[in-house]
């Protein structure tokens, strides 16, 4: 008999039930649920694992009270959410997928995971996966964007990057994919509110990244806080059992998002903790986040059948396996006190100065001469270091990170830099602009800061009004009224609807939330030391009328054609987004020509050889990427009028060129057929490349599946 089967064997009905629990070990709360009698709990075998708990002292602490005082001596699963780095914080994950990069994708994973083995977590509530079309959902911020493709490569990454090649290697994290499924897609962009998604969309936009990561051997999934058409995803048997798990043949654990099983209640399908408990053990939740309905509800479950002992056991059984893959029998203290890697700082600046995108330039202020003498820094986000870390800091510091007034004062000593932030990041009150202004009067340059703070984007931060709060509005009027250069950064964790500030500025950043390095990377590219590269992975509306907005739209039997009025349009606001998905400007510019692709008659078990040619027109070295769209153009459901199949890049000096090659399995054409099932149909498929989803820019050629 193995380890496992042993415990389970020794293990009494409560004892089994003990390790479905997870508790909440410290005031982080993200949700109603209340806190246990923690050590209590451990020691008489109530509590199989923790969340938010680090530190090797504490860890330490509760898991010898484990080891030494519980009947079973099972060692605790400490989690956390190490979303986008532990102590040294990279930039969140929507402005990291603006990398297109899944080698940057899994070295900031790898990174996370060994400063937070080092501390005690043996696992983490990340990559969130939900592709999110809808930028008022604050959560837009935690995940790659809006596409499926680009989803699943992340999706593969982080879980590399997490999971490492052995989780018994404690500079490595067990990985949990969340949230399954179509969170994204909240009603109205409203949290926590209901979602209703075709079957179709699901297999084709919200279902792929989570294949992808248990196709990467994720260790665990978190089942999303929404229900689906009325079944929340939490007691959602067919999309975690017959899919997940018959389907898909995922054999790690699936743990509930915090408080969720008992939240069945609420959600009205439930009548109490018995009945919430039942639900969601039967439909493949095996752990219990901080609700505690499994310690309450599944005894008497079982005892009313609701239940089976087989099912609370394959449960228990997924659990140890876990505990025992992290080596945690073998070595409880996993990873704590393993040699000390310096902070990853200079990654974090890399992968920051990456993921910032260049919206808009107009005028060529940027990169700032080198002999710029007088600069005025304003706004609320100007000198925030708190700020730059984001909604999802772990053990993340302030004094650790950069503000742009520190990054900018050490990348140009030679340059006074005036600084105010003249508002706060909310509220009405205007009363600093006016001292603020003063500062910009005898500087050469203004560079205005402003956005959302950290606390309106991600969870239970859901905007209506994806504007400037009301005081940095006016700050930034009074600013483009000076009649200065004005360059802005954007810091936010979603497209902010700007159109007045994107056409009038000189230029325009997006920061997003960068993280430890935020500032340094913002001076790198202010400079040029760091010519930009940042794509945006979603489309950015110009109005909010235009959410949800994305680019693989069906096509229409009426397409949209500006000024018809029986197309498929607006009649008072425009169709096009203000940036399309992929759209990120360059202190270069490159052309792109020669699309080239072979052979032009195609069957199933072939690859098309696609390449074309990329110059550089621009007056410095510059990276291009360039994205590689298919459309599926007469099909049996009517297919997006883009998907995105590939994305490369090349680095080119002024005047270089090379050309850039895919190889695209034909096989990746296919698509969920009329019975959902993958089917490739023959006929014709074209080829679109360009620098974004932008129709207008895209070079095409056609070929043919025969059949
Ligand atoms: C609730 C969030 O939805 C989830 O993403 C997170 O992992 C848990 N809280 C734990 O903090």
């Amino acid at each position: 008999m193995g380890r496992v089967d042993t415990l389970l064997a020794a293990m009494t009905p409560q004892e089994k039930i003990g390790q479905l629990n997870m508790a909440a070990g410290s005031a982080v709360v993200t949700g109603p649920g209340e806190r246990g009698a923690v050590e209590e709990g451990i020691r008489g075998g109530r509590i199989g694992s923790l969340l938010n708990v680090w530190g090797a002292e504490e860890v330490r602490r509760l898991q010898r009270l484990a080891l030494e005082d519980s009947r079973l001596a099972i060692p605790l699963l400490f989690t956390l959410d190490v979303i986008h780095g532990f102590r040294t914080i990279f930039p969140v994950p929507l402005a990291e997928a603006c990398l297109f990069d899944p080698d940057a994708w899994e070295r900031t994973a790898r990174a996370a995971a060994i400063e937070a083995g080092q501390q005690g977590v043996a696992l983490t509530f990340a990559p969130m996966l939900d592709v999110a079309r809808d930028p008022r959902w604050g959560r837009i911020v935690e995940g790659p964007g809006e596409d499926p493709w680009v989803a699943a490569q992340f999706a593969a990454a982080k879980t590399r990057g997490f999971q490492g090649n052995e989780l018994r290697d404690g500079a490595t994290l067990a990985a949990t994919a969340k949230h399954l499924c179509g969170y994204g897609a909240v009603t109205a962009g409203r949290e926590y509110a209901s979602v209703d998604v075709s079957e179709r969309t699901l297999h084709e936009v919200y279902l792929p990244p989570f294949a992808a990561a248990a196709a990467s051997g994720v260790a665990a999934m978190m089942p999303a806080l929404i229900d689906i058409d009325g079944v929340p995803m939490t007691a959602n048997a067919r999309l975690l059992n017959d899919w997940l798990r018959v389907r898909l043949g995922f054999e790690g654990v699936l743990i509930s998002d915090f408080n969720a099983v008992t939240e069945l209640i609420a959600h009205g399908v439930a009548a109490d903790d018995t009945e919430a408990a039942a639900l969601a053990l039967t439909s493949g939740v095996d752990i219990d986040m901080a609700s505690e309905a499994y310690l309450r509800g599944l005894p008497s479950a079982l005892a009313r059948g609701l239940v089976s002992e087989r099912q609370i056991e394959a449960a228990v059984r997924r659990v140890l396996t876990l505990k025992e893959r992290l080596g945690l029998f073998d070595d409880p203290y996993r990873g704590i006190g393993q040699q000390r890697q310096a902070m990853p700082r200079a990654l974090a600046r890399e992968v920051a100065r990456r993921a910032i995108v260049l919206l808009t330039h107009r005028a060529d202020v940027l990169p700032l001469s080198p002999d710029a003498r007088h600069i005025a820094l304003i706004g609320p986000l100007a000198d925030a270091s708190a700020e730059m870390l984001g909604p999802w800091a772990a053990a993340g510091r302030a004094e650790d990170a950069v503000s742009v007034l520190q990054g900018l004062k050490a990348a140009m000593p030679g340059c006074h830099i005036d600084s105010a932030a003249g508002v706060g990041l909310d509220g009405e009150d205007a009363h600093g602009v006016a001292a603020a202004i003063e500062r910009c009067r005898a500087a050469e340059l203004v560079i205005l800061c402003v956005g959302e703070s950290h606390r309106m984007s991600g969870e239970a931060a859901s905007r209506g009004d994806l504007g400037l709060p009301a005081a940095q509005g006016a700050l930034a009027e009074a600013a483009l009224a000076l009649g200065k250069p004005v360059v802005v950064l954007l810091f936010s964790g979603r497209p902010l609807i700007v159109p007045w500030l994107l056409e009038r500025a000189d230029a325009v950043l997006a920061c997003w939330f960068l993280g430890t390095e935020a500032g340094n990377a913002i001076a790198d590219v202010l400079t040029g030391g760091f010519n930009p590269t940042g794509k945006l992975p979603i489309s950015w509306p110009s109005h909010s009328g235009q959410i949800p907005i994305f680019y693989a739209q069906r096509p229409s039997g009426r397409p949209a054609k500006r000024g018809e009025r029986f197309s498929s349009s607006y009649l008072d606001i425009p169709v096009a987004p203000q940036f399309p998905f992929g759209h990120g400007l360059s202190y270069s510019r490159f052309a792109l020509e020669d699309l080239q692709c072979a052979p032009r008659r195609v069957r199933a078990e072939d690859t098309i050889e696609v390449s074309v040619r990329v110059r550089n027109d621009g007056p410095v070295r510059g990276e291009a990427s360039v994205l590689l769209f298919v459309r599926d153009v007469v099909a049996s459901v009517a297919r997006p009028v883009l998907e995105l199949k590939g994305v490369r890049r090349t680095a080119l000096a002024p005047g270089g060129h090379s050309r850039l090659r895919w190889s695209v399995p034909v096989a990746s054409l296919a698509f969920p057929g009329l019975d959902l099932e993958p089917v490739l149909e023959p006929g014709e498929f074209q080829i679109h490349v360009g620098h974004s989803a932008d129709p207008t820019g895209l070079l095409r050629e056609s070929i043919e599946l025969i059949p």
